[in-house]
């Protein structure tokens, strides 16, 4: 179809050298159609061609009504018996509605009839109904000789302008009337026959968009997480190694000091392996913990019972990324001093009803730091700074339990949307009976917290169920499609203000 068009346009401009105006020799082919064949005709160079734009004039319902009964003004002094008598206004209002109000005032200008008394009588035997004479022009020519009587036509909304598009075509450097498939690949059959030699290529077309190139995509959960890393690099924390998940319950529970009957080490809350299910051994200082847990130590008087290496030995899922920090901590006491502050944001796993919010994994925000002579104020001061950085302002701190840290502290922004405190997070400051066995020397302090990754992504993409977020529901466009995190900016307060609870 198209190349009958390319070809009739072709074999035109054979005869004839040009085409003034594509609409009035190719009537029958609309303008979309002729632009297509001009473009690929154009695109090899057989043919030059020019946008023309024609304005013309089409009749609206109004006008058609006056084509086919007449102008207002005509059927007014038609409805006008000859004669003394005339019409009344009143009758002639009543019966002719619309057509007698827009009708008269023209009928009297034109002196076609007048006023007598209540009545209208005619003026004249005869009338040329010219309004119905010029619309019949309009509509067989597209336009009228007179401007004047287009300019009166169009104020009284009887016709309307349009415009149709069509095209002056010339013979391009490249014109012949033959039209040749063109390839779009040099191909290896091409070569190998020799047809490349006598093949005419499609031109490149610089101006075409192209495809939108597809690249790599940060899931919103790692936007966050990168924002808060650079967040730590800038206050100068060091990023701890998290990528082992199975871990002895020695590093995730007894080297923190959490008592082998605690609660967090049940089978409800843990995840035990089954194979292999124990460790092969523990670090050399393990006595130095059962010490600990058993009789005390550093001010301690301990939890008083019977510590097993077995218990110590089971190995589970993280279930915190604090499991991490004691292993750093104790590798850290193994060198001469040095104040240190190390981050993590990674996996953690909890034997937990799975909801809307809640999944069996999730990641873990924890920074420490170690330094001495820090007190409580300097975790509180140094918290304040951090989560500034995302735009929290309205800190609040309010004492908790965590067995590893002592005073431990449970961290609330004010959200201002909720008109509440909100919890975002835990902290501590770490006891001695976990640091002194780790190997760190009297004097030296350990401050740490800890916050979800989950929460605050959710909040800031407005996401409301984990599953949209996490696992295989997870809908690649809306990865592809997210902007980069900036907790500071815009949202970033509403996300830390709602943000993060960290179970112990
Ligand atoms: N491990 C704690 C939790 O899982 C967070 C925390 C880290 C608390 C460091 C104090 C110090 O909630």
């Amino acid at each position: 179809m198209s190349e009958e068009l390319k070809l009739r346009i072709l074999n035109k401009l054979e005869s004839e050298n040009s085409i003034a105006d594509t609409k009035t020799v190719f009537v029958d082919v609309s303008p979309e159609t002729i632009l297509g064949a001009l473009k690929s005709l154009e695109s090899q160079e057989k043919v030059n061609y020019k946008t023309l734009t024609t304005e013309f004039w089409t009749i609206e319902a109004e006008g058609q009504d006056q084509i086919d009964n007449g102008s207002y003004e005509a059927r007014i002094f038609y409805a006008v018996p000859a004669g003394e008598e005339g019409i009344t206004i009143a009758e002639l209002n009543s019966k002719y509605g619309k057509v007698a109000n827009l009708g008269q005032g023209k009928a009297f200008q034109n002196k076609w009839v007048k006023k007598n008394g209540s009545s209208i009588v005619r003026l004249v035997d005869s009338i040329v109904d010219q309004i119905k004479a010029d619309l019949e022009v309009v509509q067989a020519t597209g336009t009228h000789p007179n401007t004047n009587v287009i300019r009166d036509l169009k104020r009284r909304s009887l016709i309307k302008q349009n415009k149709v598009l069509s095209y002056s075509v010339s013979k391009g450097a490249n014109f012949s009337t033959e039209l040749k498939k063109q390839a779009t690949d040099l191909t290896v059959e091409m070569l190998h026959s020799g047809a490349w030699k006598n093949a005419e290529f499609k031109k490149f077309n610089f101006d075409s968009l192209g495809v939108n190139p597809s690249g790599g995509h940060l899931h919103p959960l790692m936007k966050v997480r990168e924002e808060f890393r650079q967040i730590f690099f800038d206050t100068g924390f060091e990023e701890m190694p998290t990528n082992e998940f199975v871990v002895s319950s020695f590093w995730n529970f007894d080297a923190l000091f959490v008592p082998q009957q605690h609660a967090a080490r049940d089978l409800q809350d843990t995840f035990f392996l089954k194979e292999p299910a124990v460790a092969t051994e523990l670090p050399e200082f393990w006595e130095t913990v059962k010490d600990v847990h058993e009789k005390g130590g550093y001010g301690s008087i301990g939890y008083r019972y019977p510590w097993s290496q077995e218990e110590a030995k089971k190995l589970v899922l993280r279930t915190h990324t604090t499991a991490v920090s004691s292993q750093m901590l104790h590798k850290l006491a193994q060198e001469p001093y040095r104040p240190a502050k190390y981050f993590s944001i990674d996996r953690v796993y909890r034997n937990e009803a799975v909801d809307a919010t809640h999944l069996a994994e999730f990641h873990q925000v924890e920074g420490i730091i170690a330094d001495k002579n820090m007190s409580l104020g300097s975790l509180i001061a140094f918290m304040d700074r951090f989560f500034q950085k995302m735009g929290i302002t309205k800190l609040r701190f309010k004492p908790a339990y965590n067995p590893y840290t002592e005073p431990s502290l449970e961290i609330f922004s004010w959200h201002e949307g909720l008109n509440t405190w909100v919890e975002i997070g835990n902290s501590g400051m770490f006891r001695p009976e976990m640091l002194r066995p780790l190997g760190l020397e009297e004097g030296v302090q350990v401050a740490g917290f800890g916050l979800s990754l989950e929460r605050p992504t959710m909040i800031k993409y407005g996401v409301d169920n984990i599953r949209a977020l996490v696992g295989h529901k997870v809908d690649l466009g809306m990865v592809e499609s997210n902007p980069a995190c900036r907790l500071d900016k815009k949202m970033g307060k509403e996300v830390f203000q709602s943000a993060v609870e960290t179970a112990n």
